[in-house]
């Protein structure tokens, strides 16, 4: 009997492939890191076909490592990291371009030439998103207007474009043999080209881009049997029942599934998500409106998010570009080694300022340098930066929803530290909640894969495996976090034009 349900998770910086059982539990993880690339600066570019190689041999090592078949996985569900842009030929299945990167900002001039007429806020309405590098639809447009020959053959049919689920899924099921080429509703809500209410791509904002609707993935719910994996996979059969992006996953995999409750996710970036139910809210203060899931033919979920480009990436920062650290783990006993930050701050605005700024011409900048400072303060820093983002974007989603939160329930690599942990509690003045199972992102997408064949029966019984690890409460004087969030204030105002 197939007892186990196999999680696919693409993110920015590796692709992991988890096997859980019906308790939710990790039974084995396999997992390969790709190479980026920074060929110019603002640009960042990923190999998709790395990707699918690493994605196909996590998928074979981890089965080998549980000791399990094919016929033991009841579904696979995909997760990855959104908005990075995929374009590769319909016949070959070889990409015509590096994928481009969600943190990459070359399209700014598409940006700005829409914008002149009617501004960054003119698609929110439709899409719920502000027209910025960010978002999928840039980047497709910047690959039709600059990769030689494009255009033609896309009109021709002859290209494919997708996020990487959809790269992904067609791969898995069959590729230039019968592959399905089709996305989830919340990757395609990330791509300024799909309607919030109805989840079809818009014909009007398909002809702003300049993009030809056939080369674009069917949009789907996100958890069904989209296809079954081809015989040449390493789960040959199995069907591919769940997409979501990784942050919808997190927040799916955190069992907050209803309206008010939320997560933060701490990967490369990181990510609140608030559910607002069935009804997508507008935000008016610097948040995203995003689809959260829709199960089969269930309702459409929402959720506001705050997206923060470079958390995590900073400590690689530290480690790859300054040497500052030769492994990640050790940004946390060099932070420790201080008792604060001696008035130090970084704001990492490497692609500009995400929510809940949205600046495009903000730079990264480290201020509050004395001869006083030592690497130790800028390794807090670092850290405490990942914080002090994170209390942005919770004040602004407690502006938007009619309830504020009472607490907030995080997830992923970096939520290990405790330190960092409580400091987060200290800024944000609510607790915070760690689960057991902090691979939530993976978790989701099995959650999604398994209630569309039937491997968990609802969502009731989804909620009964989510399990406390830890809850942080806030220790800090309400002077003290308003001194250290006003300090932080003032230096994010120091990143603002410097592009
Ligand atoms: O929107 C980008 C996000 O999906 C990337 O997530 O976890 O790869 O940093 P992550």
């Amino acid at each position: 009997m197939a007892d186990h349900i196999l999680a696919l998770d693409q993110g920015t910086t590796s692709t992991r492939a988890i096997i859980f059982d019906r308790d939710g539990r990790i039974v084995a993880t396999a997992q390969r890191e790709h190479r980026q690339s920074f060929p110019q600066p603002g640009w960042v570019e990923h190999d998709a076909t790395e990707i699918w190689r690493n994605a196909r041999n996590c998928i074979g090592l981890v089965l080998a490592d549980a000791q399990l078949t094919p016929a033991d996985i009841a579904a696979v569900g995909i997760t990855n990291q959104r908005e990075t842009t995929v374009c590769w030929d319909r016949k070959t299945g070889r990409p015509l371009h590096p994928a481009i990167v969600w943190q990459d900002t070359r399209t700014q001039g598409i940006v700005d030439r829409i914008a002149e007429h009617g501004g960054v806020d003119q698609f929110r309405e439709r899409t719920g998103l502000p027209l910025n590098a960010y978002f999928t639809a840039t980047k497709i447009a910047w690959l039709l207007e600059n990769v030689e020959g494009l255009r033609e053959r896309a009109n021709a049919g002859e290209v494919l474009f997708g996020t990487v689920d959809t790269w992904l899924t067609w791969q898995l099921t069959g590729g230039p043999k019968g592959g399905v080429h089709v996305t989830d509703v919340t990757n395609a809500s990330r791509s300024l080209l799909m309607r919030l209410d109805s989840c079809e791509w818009d014909a009007e904002l398909l002809a702003a881009f300049g993009i030809p609707r056939a080369s674009l993935p069917e949009i789907r719910s996100s958890s069904e049997v989209y296809g079954h994996c081809a015989e040449w996979t390493p789960i040959a059969g199995v069907p591919v029942a769940g997409i979501l992006g990784d942050q919808q996953a997190a927040t799916f995999g955190q069992a907050a599934f209803d309206e008010g409750e939320a997560k933060n996710t701490y990967g490369t970036g990181s990510f609140l998500v608030y559910g607002t139910g069935t009804e997508p809210v507008l935000s008016s203060h610097g948040l995203l409106t995003t689809v959260a899931y829709k199960l089969g033919d269930g309702a459409t979920h929402y959720a506001l998010e705050g997206s923060i480009a470079v958390t995590g990436s900073l400590v690689q920062w530290l480690r790859d570009n300054l040497g500052l650290i030769s492994t990640s783990a050790e940004i946390e006993p060099l932070a420790a080694s201080v008792d604060d930050n001696g008035g130090c701050y970084i704001v990492p605005a490497f692609s500009g300022l995400y929510a809940p700024w949205w600046r495009p011409d903000a730079r990264g900048v480290i201020v509050g340098l004395t001869r006083y400072i030592t690497k130790g303060h800028i390794a807090r820093a670092a850290l405490e930066s990942t914080a002090f983002q994170s209390a942005d974007v919770l004040e602004a989603c407690n502006a938007d929803a009619d309830e504020p939160l009472t607490e907030l329930r995080v997830d992923g690599g970096m939520t290990v530290n405790d330190a960092l942990m409580q400091f987060q509690a200290d800024v944000l003045g609510v607790p915070v909640v760690r689960p057991v199972i902090t691979e939530t992102t993976a978790l989701g997408a099995a959650f999604a894969a398994g209630l569309a064949v039937g491997f968990w029966a609802d969502l009731d019984a989804l909620r009964a495996l989510w399990r406390e690890d830890r809850r942080f409460e806030p220790a800090m004087s309400p002077d003290e976090r308003a001194r250290l969030r006003r300090e932080w204030r003032k230096a994010v105002s120091r990143s603002f034009d410097l592009a």
